[in-house]
């Protein structure tokens, strides 16, 4: 596996890998490795020739008030992930490296999908993630990329982008890696402490019981909402609720009725350590 910090280093091995025929693929992170990525790492192994990964903790996509400073930062650890999961190339460049002169005066906005549910609480986050990402595409011009489940309204977005701006890649989502006990693997599950790691598994729980409801009886979304709410407010009273919807697949506009597909997606705040998850259910005959 090789490791390279810039750019034009980037282009040459993956233009090498490249011209010897290989498909290429591209799993975009931030680092903090844990078997969720490694997920992703795995299913590009299966799917293409040459894996490359990049590892990036993007300043763009974090507002002043958030934790770009405090992310975990583990490079050590993330390239024995990168390497045991077969990457070919770990892409990890300086901040410096990507943004030479700072934020970059072009930005990539994927209006209407970016600022519904988290980009209601994080503006401009999405705009930090679609530009970063279509630099990364641009780099690496892998033949496909990797997203994960866990983060729908990113993989909706990031599909849309190459959608819309004819990016030649194809965006596979895959499903989300789960704790023994349901929480959905992610990076900030560090910063919980005991109680809460323990109230944190409740969100699934209660995505289950939602998905339950409407597989029964169809009811109107806001009642699923308020069972949400109520399943938390008892099994989870550390948590603070951002947001509990339930929205359009495809639009993630709000809906009122749950007989077509939905998903049903929260965010939900333990302390500094803000989780989300989300469950895809379908529609009657679907
Ligand atoms: P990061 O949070 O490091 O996540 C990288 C990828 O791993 C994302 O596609 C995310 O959905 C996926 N992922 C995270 N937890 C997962 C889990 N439990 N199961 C399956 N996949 C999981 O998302 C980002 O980084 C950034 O926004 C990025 C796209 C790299 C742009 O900076």
């Amino acid at each position: 596996m090789q490791v390279v910090k810039t750019i034009a280093e980037v282009r040459r091995l993956v233009g090498r890998a490249r011209a010897d025929g290989n498909v290429v693929g591209l799993v975009p992170t931030m680092g903090a490795l844990h078997a969720g990525h490694a997920s992703l790492i795995d299913a590009c192994r299966a799917g293409c020739d040459y894996v490359v990964v990049s590892i990036f903790v993007n300043p763009t996509q974090f507002a002043p008030s958030e934790d770009l400073d405090a992310y975990p930062r583990t490079s050590e650890a993330d390239l024995q992930v990168s390497s045991d999961h077969g990457a070919d190339l770990v892409f990890m460049p300086d901040v410096d490296e990507v943004y030479p002169d700072g934020p970059t005066v072009t930005e990539v906005a994927v209006a209407e999908l970016s600022d519904k549910l988290c980009g209601r609480a994080r503006p401009g986050h999405f705009n930090g993630v679609c530009t970063v990402v279509a630099k990364l595409l641009n780099i690496v011009a892998p033949d496909r990329t990797y997203f994960g489940a866990k983060d729908y309204q990113q993989s909706l977005i990031i599909r849309r982008m190459v959608a819309d701006l004819n990016f030649p890649v194809e965006v596979v989502v895959c499903p989300t890696l789960r704790e023994a006990d349901g929480l959905a693997m992610s990076s900030r599950n560090v910063y919980l402490d005991d109680s809460q790691r323990a109230q944190a598994s409740e969100l699934w729980v209660a995505l289950q019981g939602a998905r339950d409801m409407i597989n029964r009886d169809r009811p109107p979304a806001e009642k699923v909402i308020e069972g949400i709410r109520s399943h938390l407010a008892q099994n989870a009273p550390d948590g603070e609720e951002d947001y509990i919807k339930i929205v359009n697949p495809c639009t993630l506009a709000d809906v009122q009725t749950t007989d077509k597909s939905v998903v049903i997606a929260l965010a939900v705040k333990f302390a500094s350590a803000r989780l989300i998850d989300n469950i895809l259910v379908d529609g009657v005959g679907a």
